[in-house]
């Protein structure tokens, strides 16, 4: 079982501002593993996320802030939370318009963080932790952090089954990071439903998909 990265925050910051520079390009270029369908995964957020002028979407891992940047096209109300100061400068230039924190997502939330959302969305962000660290968060998200009503939506690399992951790794075994925990929505599903979050998901490129959460309210 991945158990998630093994740097330090502070290796893991500097990787992250080493990378904001030339982020974009790398990912809106990339056809193949890990970024494949990068544009299209972060317009499915978006269509999922079915929002209306004025909601209030926080986008965690919010980068150079391109998935940031769709909601608040919709004229959405955006925050936008990201521990890499070189990826904060660079959201504070294309989204200037968004609320946005230097901050560890898996540490307590800023203050100004501490409110209720419409939709928690985050993009390429999650598969750094291990699957029960990312359950206890959505699970954290959902319960005190979502407006009743409210959804999380996940994008990320991502795979159908636990048996489909194991055939990408030897497929992109060049580039696969061991560290690095790909879903899998089997696995991922079954372990939501477990701590009573609904859960669904679309796979929309050969590594990436979308995931939907809601707090399930029906026990
Ligand atoms: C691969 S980039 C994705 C950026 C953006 N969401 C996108 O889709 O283009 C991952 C981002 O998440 C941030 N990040 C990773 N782990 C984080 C954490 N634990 N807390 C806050 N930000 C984190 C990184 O600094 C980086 O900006």
């Amino acid at each position: 079982m991945c158990s998630g990265s093994t740097m330090t925050q502070m290796d893991r910051t500097r990787l992250f501002d080493g990378w904001a520079d030339h982020y974009d390009p790398s990912a809106a270029a990339e056809d193949d593993f890990p970024f494949a369908g990068y544009e299209r995964i972060l317009d499915e957020v978006v269509g999922l996320a079915d929002v209306r002028p004025g909601m209030r979407i926080l986008d965690l891992g919010v980068g150079t802030g391109n998935l940031a940047a769709r909601f608040l096209r919709k004229s959405c109300l955006v925050w936008g939370m990201d521990f890499s100061a070189k990826m904060v400068a660079q959201a504070r230039a294309s989204v200037p318009q968004a609320t946005l924190v230097r901050a560890n997502l898996l540490d307590e939330w800023p203050i100004s963080f501490q409110q209720r959302f419409d939709r928690v969305v985050s993009a390429y962000v999650l598969h750094e932790s291990a699957l029960d660290t990312r359950v206890k968060l959505l699970k954290r998200i959902a319960t005190d952090r979502l407006s009743p009503g409210g959804r999380i939506l996940i994008a990320d690399i991502a795979f159908p089954t636990t048996s489909a992951r194991a055939e990408a790794s030897q497929r992109w075994a060049a580039s696969w990071d061991e560290d690095e925990c790909y879903w899998a929505a089997d696995e991922a599903t079954a372990a939501c439903n477990e701590a009573g979050l609904l859960a669904t998901y679309r796979q929309l490129s050969a590594c990436g998909g979308v995931f939907v959460f809601t707090l399930d309210q029906s026990g």
